[in-house]
Order: structure tokens, then sequence, then C-alpha cells
């Protein structure tokens, strides 16, 4: 295992690399989740295509919640726990190897969801030829394990929980597919990437009350 140590919003963290090299503006990702978690029911948070873990531990860090990362990668595993560790929360964090669509118990609920799903359609990922094939292929469209990441959504956030996904582009925001009744509350453009906000429908009526 090639150990890279890197610099993530200010924390000292290790990666391996032979996953997709940690981007820093992603920390957007992880600020916006530790803003939101304070008005989120209890819970855990699920983080989907974890990597390194740093987005999902550097967002809960400081909340006391409880962190599911997924990721299907071996090395991931191993990097998320020494990172876990690095900041103290080994005892908040459970890594699952697997696909995300088969990890998760039909009767598990979370109170946030954060997602990083690769985007970029397969045609175009020789265009990125420094990043590992399987962190960055998201199928014909792009879309695909971000589907996937919608259907886990649609089925295990809690009815007042918020999901944070990662995607390339306004337009993947806009083509997205929204299962049950999910709605994008908020998006936000960056210059590497855009973050969207999803809630139930019941939740996001209230809030705009
Ligand atoms: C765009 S990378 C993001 C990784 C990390 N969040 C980061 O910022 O570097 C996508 C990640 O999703 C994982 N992945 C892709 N498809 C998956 C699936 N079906 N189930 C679980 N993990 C998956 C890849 O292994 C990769 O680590």
């Amino acid at each position: 295992m090639a150990r890279v140590d890197f610099t993530f919003g200010g924390l000292d963290l290790t990666t391996d690399d032979r996953l997709l090299e940690p981007r820093e503006w992603t920390h957007e990702q992880s600020t916006w989740a530790a803003d939101l978690l304070p008005q989120l029911p209890e819970g855990p948070v699920l983080e989907l295509c974890a990597g390194a873990g740093h987005i999902g531990l550097a967002g809960v860090r400081g909340s006391g919640r409880r962190l599911v990362a997924v990721d299907r990668e071996e090395l991931a595993a191993p990097t998320i726990r020494s990172n876990a560790e690095r900041l103290g929360l080994t005892e908040l964090v459970e890594v699952r190897r697997g696909d995300l669509s088969e990890v998760i118990a039909p009767d598990e609920r979370f109170a946030m969801v954060i997602a990083d799903p690769p985007w970029v359609p397969t045609a175009g990922i020789g265009r990125f030829p420094q990043d590992p094939p399987g962190a960055i292929d998201g199928g014909d469209d792009g879309l695909s394990v971000a589907s996937q990441c919608l259907a886990v959504i649609a089925e295990h956030l809690l009815p007042e929980g918020i999901a944070l996904l990662q995607l390339g582009t306004l337009d993947q925001v806009a083509a997205l597919d929204l299962p049950g009744d999910l709605v994008v509350d908020e998006v936000r453009e960056y210059p590497r990437g855009v973050l969207a906000r999803l809630s139930r429908l019941s939740r996001a009526a209230g809030s705009s009350r």
C-alpha cells in the first residue's frame, strides 16, 4: 500500500495512491454536512462512495454521530479506518466494503447521507488518465452509480433527513431521475463540481413555510 499523506480542511489525513486523489474543494461537502447536522434528527450518517473517507469524517467530526462509510474498493476500508483513528473517531466509524446497493440492511435509517459517486460518462474517462477508472466511471450517461445512490437515499433516509450528493455539473443534477418523494432543494456550484442537497418532499415543503 503506497501511503500518501494529505491535508483536508486543515486535517492531516492519509490515502493510498491507488485510490482517487482527494480534492480539497470537496471539503465544501463536509462543511455543509457539519452545518446541517445539528438541525437533523438523531441517527447515524451514511457515506456512500467514501474513498479515503475524508469527506464523511470531516463532516461528522465534532457531532458525536456514528458514521457508516461504504466503498467497494478493497483499499478504501483500511484507509478509512486509518483516518478515523487519526481523528480519534474509531469508536464511531463503521466501514463496509462492497457494492453500495448491497451493504445496507433493509431496516437501517440515517439522518444524513453523503454521496460522492463517479460521474464521468464511460466514453470520457480517458480524459483523466491519472484517476482510477473505477473511481470515476459513471456509466453511459455518467449517472449510473448516482442513481444507485439515490435509490439507497430514498429507501434509507429518515423522513426529516438530508442527503448531500456530489456530481460534476448542473446539467447532471437536472437530469437526475429522483425516486420516491426525494426532491433537490438546493444546489451549490463550484469550479470543479456541484453539490445537491436532497430531502423528502414533506420536509422540503415544511422548511419553506
Ligand atoms: C468519485 S470517487 C470518490 C471517492 C472519495 N469520496 C473522494 O472524494 O476521493 C468514487 C468512489 O466510489 C466507489 N464506488 C464506485 N462504485 C461503487 C459502488 N457501486 N458501490 C460502492 N462504492 C463504489 C469507488 O471505489 C470510489 O472510491
